[in-house]
């Protein structure tokens, strides 16, 4: 089925100075966030808890009003035009909400109804079978585990073939098979030219997936690049090793530790050799050790840490 492309040149998804205030404006969850997402591309919108995701989602989906600014899905305008706008989406939301009466096959043709689209049988089997749901078709939505659950609001959201796709954590609580699957799926969908905006905590999921990835820090947006450029940008050698042993003073100043998992970052190749020098000289242990690149993890908490303007606003 051929995508709907907005009129020429226009963006499938754009933010235009949008904020968020909440209690009356206590909270400023978003301030001031403007960026375009373009038709068939693969966004990718990061952040930590709290950072304005859900809110920029929300507000997209027109479940709840920005407090100033505008957004537009396929050139309509998500609040003068909510219906043209919401047709032109799919959101799976970051809440598992479901109503627990329906069967799996019954809640997608119900959905399918709400949008109009008749003679659906086809696709909602394909969606069923793609999504590792054709043996719970006939399950009450009560009966489903989370991940289940989890299927069965990505399956409700592509059922009218929505061109704009939008996943708020969906791969949350959802296992390795299932991930795998559900990411072969929808990056077939975006190579039929489907966009997709992906929020995700799983940030080698976004290395792997996203054309173009936004950083969002207290409701502002912090970076926004190519994930390739923003990798080579920033990105230097890293040494990862394991170790037992506490870090000589010098070394631990400038590591991540996770675990027995030591991480430190390098400038080049001849920073790595003092490195290991330091490492020899205080005896600490190192198993598997390994010298890579940084990947969108250090980026990702080099940038959050940072001390980074706001860009596109
Ligand atoms: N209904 C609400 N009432 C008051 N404050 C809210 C409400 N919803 C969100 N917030 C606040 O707005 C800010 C942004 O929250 P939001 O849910 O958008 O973050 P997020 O980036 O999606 O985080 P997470 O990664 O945890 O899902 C937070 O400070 C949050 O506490
Ligand atoms: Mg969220």
């Amino acid at each position: 089925m051929p995508m709907p492309t907005p009129a020429s040149g226009l963006p499938a998804i754009s933010f235009q100075n949008v904020s968020k205030t909440y209690r009356g404006g206590s909270v400023r969850a978003l301030d001031g966030v403007s960026f375009d997402i373009q038709p068939g591309e693969f966004f990718g919108l990061l952040g930590p808890n709290g950072a304005g995701k859900t809110s920029l989602i929300s507000i997209l989906a027109g479940l709840s009003q920005a407090s100033g600014g505008s957004v537009k899905v396929m050139g309509h305008d998500v609040v003068a035009d909510y219906a043209a706008a919401r047709r032109a989406l799919g959101i799976v939301p970051q809440e598992l909400v479901f109503d627990p009466f329906f069967s799996v096959r019954e809640a997608l043709e119900i959905q399918s109804g709400y949008f109009g689209v008749k003679g659906n049988g086809a696709w909602i089997d394909e969606l069923l079978e793609n999504l590792g749901l054709a043996d719970k078709a006939k399950a009450n939505m009560r009966q489903l585990s989370g991940g289940m659950k989890r299927r069965v609001l990505v399956a409700q959201a592509l059922v009218h073939r929505p061109p704009v796709i939008v996943l708020d954590e969906p791969t949350a609580g959802v296992d390795v098979e299932l991930r795998q699957t559900l990411w072969a799926f929808i990056a077939r969908l975006n190579r039929e030219g489907h966009t997709v905006l992906l929020t995700t905590h799983y940030l080698e999921e976004a290395e792997a997936l996203c054309h173009r990835i936004a950083m969002l820090k207290l409701g502002r947006v912090v970076a926004l690049d190519r994930t390739s450029d923003l990798l080579s940008g920033r990105a230097s050698t890293m040494l990862r090793f394991k170790t037992d042993a506490a870090l000589p003073p010098a070394l631990a100043a400038q590591s991540r530790v996770t675990g027995r998992i030591v991480q430190i970052k390098a400038h080049d190749a001849a920073e790595v050799e003092t490195m290991l020098a330091t490492l020899r000289a205080a005896q600490v242990p190192v198993e598997d050790l390994e010298i890579g690149r940084a990947d969108l993890e250090d980026v990702f908490l080099e940038i959050m840490n940072g001390a980074e303007q706001g860009v596109g606003a």
